[in-house]
């Protein structure tokens, strides 16, 4: 099932009880591009590449859920090059998406606060999101101008314009019944969140639907992680015991 090129070091990975969902923070692109003297859009394209060897890799080995954060609502304050570099090459790969939906068969969906975006790339987001709403493979979902704050904000706002307009009850309101509001409305919390590049913190990735997520940090930098890295972490995840308070 795994498809690597050398077959040494190869993590054993149970295949038939993979984790429901993994979320990646896609972090280091721009250490990556440095320590070769390029560009920072260089590390970021490359990291799109990454972001297609795992998304490809995630669907043949059947996981269902795959979240990725590709940018925040924080990474607006990052020069207007950079910004408009990434922009593109999520341009670049949704064109490509669209292309290919038919024979990948994967469903994609954005979380985040899409209305910010130039429109041409929202209307490729939102066609993506209604092509692929037929598939029920691999879901992949893109965390673009996401902020986990803001979006637990919103969806209380959204929460009291339902009480205000007597479609909601605040006394009935439960765990479950807030989560129908957030962006991840109708996905499974992830299981294992991974971050490469040596941080160590969750940067405002998802915070609600991590609450009881099992952690994987790396010190590889997100252009260089492949499919083997991915084991590795599967394979940690899979040693872990998740008691969710119990014993
Ligand atoms: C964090 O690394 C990375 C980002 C803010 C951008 C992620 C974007 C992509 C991988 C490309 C587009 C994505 C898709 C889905 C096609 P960093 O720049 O903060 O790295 P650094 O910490 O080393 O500076």
């Amino acid at each position: 099932m795994a498809f690597f090129k050398k077959r040494e070091n190869i993590p054993e990975v149970d295949f038939q009880h993979l984790p429901h969902h993994v979320a990646i923070i896609m972090d280091g692109n721009g250490r990556w591009a440095k320590a070769r003297g390029l560009p920072r859009k260089a590390g970021h394209a490359a990291g799109a590449e990454t972001f297609r060897t795992i998304a490809t890799y995630c669907r043949d080995i059947g996981l269902e859920y795959l979240t990725v954060y590709a940018f925040s609502t924080e990474n607006w304050k990052r020069p207007a090059d950079e910004v408009a570099s990434i922009m593109d090459l999520l341009e670049k790969y949704l064109v490509e998406a669209i292309g290919k939906i038919e024979r990948d068969r994967v469903k994609m969906k954005f979380f985040g606060d899409l209305s910010q975006l130039n429109e041409r790339l929202r209307r490729l987001c939102l066609e993506t999101e209604e092509i692929s709403k037929r598939y029920e493979g691999c879901q992949v979902n893109i965390c673009l101008n996401y902020g986990g704050r803001d979006e637990i904000v919103r969806a209380a706002r959204a929460f009291a314009a339902d009480c205000a307009a007597g479609r909601a009850d605040p006394a009935a309101l439960s765990e479950e019944s807030f989560s129908d509001y957030l962006y991840s409305a109708g996905v499974p919390d992830p299981d294992l969140v991974i971050r490469p590049s040596g941080e160590q913190r969750l940067s405002n990735f998802l915070p609600w639907q991590s609450a009881y997520a099992e952690f994987y940090f790396t010190d590889v930098l997100w252009p260089d992680f492949d499919q083997r890295e991915l084991c590795r972490a599967l394979a940690v995840y899979q040693r872990r015991s998740r008691r969710y308070g119990g014993v």
